[in-house]
């Protein structure tokens, strides 16, 4: 799936489905999320097909994109779904992800996020730390259950991606060392409350090559061996997300190609997979969508100056990340040379620098590509600008399935003390 499959321009205009995004934007005012319904579903079917040989669980990293209408429409498809926090639980639970189908990963959890999550009986906990065991053994045994655990093993391998989506080597802090594993599990096998169930990795993200996670499946495979004879019961091997997407002209391994060096990997251990992808499947099926504020002159520089700021959109300036810019309608427009740049106070407020787009006026539409993965949930009110909404296209129909807030919904959150 590259960046423009499900926006595609006909007759010079951009389309999602059988809708022109200018029809949306007539009565969603921008900026605003864009998601096709389609292309989420066509991506969860891929990593389905390729995976029907195995006998495996995709579980939406909700991180991604947890908006309701996104993790329902996954669900109905049969996903489960990677949550890292109490908030996400609740999300995925809501949106009819049964807790069976529930992975719970992250380096901090709490003991009431454990306890809720323990009293719904979700499929895993991913336990990244030592003390992390023995408080969801505490709290396991209070409650008279048992806690289903992997250990999210740190394999120390290069992912050789961004420093600051890079998960899997020693001097991260995710994780218990692959070199501390076997204590860590026969620490777990005397504990009450705990069933050893799984291994669990998970290496760091936009991952362009499949060799990072062979390695680090295979040191994995082995693990498993020696845990299976240390007497452990391994039935289940969490290979984690982390494959990219295409941004620019990143060619990326298919999920077909995936799916079968996992199966090299780890194939003969029998083990059931679980996988947790996040951008892979929402990444290119959304799109943030803006208006040309200003189109100004700089002495050196012409600046496009978009409504969408780095508080709607922050990869670009937090991982320097590239994402196409395109005009919603190119028109028989040249293209020009600009930085485009949101309205919100800082430098750091860039989305591009020198990039080409086609000639554009206040006013005009401007698509901000590969936005699905990574873009509404990072978003922030900075500057009390309001969120932008988030819109579903599903055919020739769309959605709202975000509104705008209103100045005083934002304003009515602050409360005055009584002094004042
Ligand atoms: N599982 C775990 C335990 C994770 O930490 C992550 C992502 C995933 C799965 C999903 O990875 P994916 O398939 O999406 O690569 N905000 C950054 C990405 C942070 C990824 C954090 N962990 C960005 O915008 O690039």
């Amino acid at each position: 799936m590259t960046p423009v499959s499900y926006f595609p321009h006909k007759n010079n205009e951009m389309y999602v489905d059988d809708i022109a995004i200018s029809d949306i934007a007539k009565q969603v005012k921008t900026p605003f999320y864009c998601y096709s319904s389609t292309a989420i579903e066509t991506s969860y079917q891929e990593y389905k097909n390729a995976f029907s040989a195995q006998d495996a669980l995709v579980c939406f990293a909700v991180k991604a994109n947890s908006n309701q209408a996104v993790l329902a429409t996954l669900a109905k498809l049969g996903s489960g779904a990677d949550v890292v926090s109490m908030g996400e639980i609740r999300r995925a639970i809501a949106a009819g992800i049964p807790a069976n189908k529930i992975v719970y990963s992250g380096v901090a959890k709490s003991q009431e996020e454990i306890h809720y999550a323990l009293s719904l009986g979700i499929l895993q906990f991913n336990v990244e730390s030592e003390p992390e065991l023995e408080l969801i053994s505490k709290v396991a045994t209070s409650l008279n259950t048992t806690a289903a655990i992997a250990f999210r093993i740190n394999p120390d391998v290069c992912a050789q991606t961004h420093a600051k989506i890079s998960t899997g080597k020693a001097e991260n802090k995710f994780g218990v060392p692959i070199s501390k594993a076997r204590i860590a599990y026969n620490q777990a096998a005397a504990l009450p409350g705990i069933k050893i169930q799984g291994v669990d990795v998970h290496i760091g993200s936009q991952l362009t090559s499949l060799a990072p996670f062979a390695e680090a499946y295979q040191r994995i495979a082995e693990l498993v061996t020696e845990l299976r004879s240390d007497g452990h019961d391994i039935s289940v091997v969490d290979v984690g997300g982390g494959l990219g997407i295409t941004y620019l002209d990143e060619v990326i391994p298919s999920k077909q190609t995936y799916a079968e060096m996992v199966k090299a990997q780890l194939g003969h251990l029998n083990c059931k997979i679980i996988l947790e992808p996040g951008r892979s499947l929402l990444g290119n099926a959304g799109i943030l969508v803006s208006s040309v504020a200003f189109v100004k002159n700089g002495e050196e520089r012409q600046f496009l100056m978009l409504d969408a700021g780095m508080n709607d959109l922050i990869r670009p300036s937090m991982y320097d990340a590239y994402h196409q810019i395109i005009a919603v309608n190119k028109g028989e427009r040249e293209l020009k040379t600009y930085d485009v740049v949101g309205p919100v106070c800082e430098t750091g407020d860039t989305f591009a620098k020198a990039r080409q787009v086609h000639e554009s006026d206040a006013g005009d539409l401007i698509a901000i590509m590969s936005s699905g993965a990574y873009g509404a949930v990072m978003s922030s009110s900075y500057n009390t600008r309001l969120l932008a909404p988030e819109v579903m296209v599903k055919g020739s129909e769309f959605a709202v399935i975000r509104k705008r807030p209103s100045y005083e919904d934002i304003i009515k959150q602050d409360i005055t003390p009584s002094w004042l």
